[in-house]
């Protein structure tokens, strides 16, 4: 057994989460929209297709924020298909994942979805294919009230009022080699620019994310956003990260560890934005964005499991079977975004239903959750406050994650992994603390001593703990409670002093309350 002392101050925190820390992504791809979220014809779907039995969960799941509609599929799509009489869209070739697009469901059924969850929608401009002339008219079309063509374009087809769509992102990893339309960071940063002059002259309220590195270990990584920033610094708000972590090396440790490596990235991007502030003696602070984060590796390599031969509408492709270890991985991943609270604005779990999702359906059948959709419940329901800083004595263990680049071997060290990783908030309308602690020891207890000044008289409100045994054990449609939160029994608390102990490799939350 480790033993591990953590100590906290309410008068020392990080930052107040954002709201939109806590969002989601749905995309047009695989079975994410077409048999996810909509699927007419369901014995569960509304009069518009929405299906109720995801619309019940996405609402338990509890995200802010919906980002839409990609991804890769942003940088090829054209707005104006998903618009209009229904019977009147075309039918597209989608290039991200070589499928057919029957643009059945476009950008006023997702706002309308985002209406019924209820969630902000947060979408994607396509600078890949199209450019700053198809965002500023999506901009007319969604957010101008009437009387110009697109603003009442939208009127005819039946949504009166503007959407006020308020947070845009400015393409889709641009950097990639694998998106429609890829730029250099010079290309990309003047065509963010001009599009975000644009976008802003027609909604001056618009917040705008440019496009940072698709990956941490991307060869431009660094360069590139430096440049983008030099670019569009006085013309965006956030920069976005994306990370999938993985295990494909089936080294479960070093997998626990590498959400180190996101606070690493977030670190990195705020220097390289702060450093262009710098440059301009400027005190503004760009934000970040991670707004595509999550577990992805037994479907990504593979091309079988990311395209299906034969354009078929809706395939099912990148659905991932979540894990208990994923899981505790994805928890680690929601502590160190909570834990950047002050510049992490933005987050976006990739993604929502079926595809790399916590969600899973069947089409023409139930739906359930997977492993991952209990941390982020967790963390979006209690997740929400000061995040506060916590001084961590605590043992530690070396790994090497392996993170993929192409064919390319690429190993990252991690020399010193502390076995507890946790971040605490501090609800100060509710008074409530709430501790997130992932163990990632993989076969000792951890006994673990909480002193949380200036919380003199709190009592256990809720305690719960994800473990089991078989770190491979996921939950599916026969057995769909197989992986969930039970209670976490022997927490105690004395004047500001908690005591309890986490079992190995476990993902546990607890909540305290003033006392009566
Ligand atoms: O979320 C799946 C894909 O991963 C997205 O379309 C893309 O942005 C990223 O590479």
């Amino acid at each position: 057994m480790h033993t591990v002392t953590v100590l906290l101050d309410r008068d020392f925190a990080i930052g107040t989460t954002d709201r939109r820390l806590f969002g989601a992504f749905v995309e047009h791809l695989g079975r994410c929209v077409y048999g996810g979220i909509f699927e007419p014809g369901h014995p569960a779907a509304d009069e518009r297709g929405f299906r109720r039995d995801v619309l019940e969960l996405v609402r338990e799941l509890g995200p802010t924020i919906v980002r839409y509609p990609g991804g890769n599929f942003a940088s090829g799509y054209d707005w104006e298909d998903g618009v209009g009489p229904v019977g009147d869209r075309p039918r597209r070739l989608d290039l991200a994942w070589l499928s057919t697009e029957p643009n059945a469901f476009g950008t006023n059924e997702f706002v309308d979805w985002c209406r019924a969850a209820p969630v902000e929608p947060m979408l994607a401009v396509n600078l890949g294919t199209r450019g700053p002339d198809a965002a500023r008219g999506l901009v007319e079309y969604c957010n101008h009230p009437g009387g110009s063509a697109l603003s009442d374009l939208r009127r005819r087809h039946g949504w009166e009022w503007p959407h006020g769509i308020k947070l845009w992102c400015l393409g889709n990893e641009m950097d990639a080699p694998w998106q429609m339309g890829a730029k250099t960071a010079a290309e990309y940063g003047r065509v963010a620019t001009e599009a975000a002059k644009m976008m802003k002259w027609i909604d001056p309220t618009v917040e705008l994310v440019a496009c940072g590195s698709s990956a941490r270990n991307m060869p431009t990584f660094g360069r590139w956003e430096d440049v983008v920033l030099e670019h569009c610094f006085d013309h965006v708000e956030l920069i976005s990260l994306h990370t999938y972590l993985n295990n494909y090396a089936g080294d479960t440790a070093a997998f626990l560890a590498s959400p180190d490596l996101m606070d690493r990235f977030i670190e990195e991007v705020v220097a390289i934005a702060d450093a262009v502030a710098a440059r301009r003696r400027s005190a503004k602070r760009i934000m970040l964005s991670f707004d595509e984060w999550n577990v992805w590796y037994r479907t990504r390599r593979n091309p079988e499991d990311r395209t299906v031969p034969g354009w078929p509408v809706a395939p099912a492709i990148l659905e991932e079977v979540y894990t208990m270890q994923d899981a505790l991985a994805f928890g680690g991943a929601g502590i160190a975004l909570l834990n950047h609270a002050d510049r992490v604005k933005v987050a976006c779990l990739a993604q929502l239903v079926n595809v790399i999702a916590p969600i899973m359906t069947e089409t023409g059948g139930p739906a359930w959750r997977q492993t991952i959709f209990h941390p982020f419940a967790q963390i979006s329901r209690l997740g929400r406050g000061r995040v506060l800083r916590a001084r961590i004595d605590c043992p530690t263990y070396q790994a090497s994650y392996y993170d993929p680049r192409g064919a390319d071997e690429q190993r990252f060290p991690l020399p010193a992994v502390p076995y507890l990783k946790l971040a605490a908030v501090h609800d100060d309308r509710a008074g409530s603390l709430t501790l997130f602690a992932l163990n990632r020891s993989l076969d000792e207890e951890l006994r673990l001593e909480v002193t949380a000044r200036g919380f003199p008289g709190v009592a256990v409100d809720q305690a719960l703990q994800m473990h089991d045994r078989d770190l491979d054990a996921a939950n599916t449609k026969e057995a769909p409670e197989r992986i969930r939160p039970w209670p976490l029994e022997d927490v105690t608390v004395a004047g500001d002093r908690l005591r309890t102990t986490l079992a190995p490799a476990s993902w546990n939350t607890i909540r305290l309350t003033p006392a009566p």
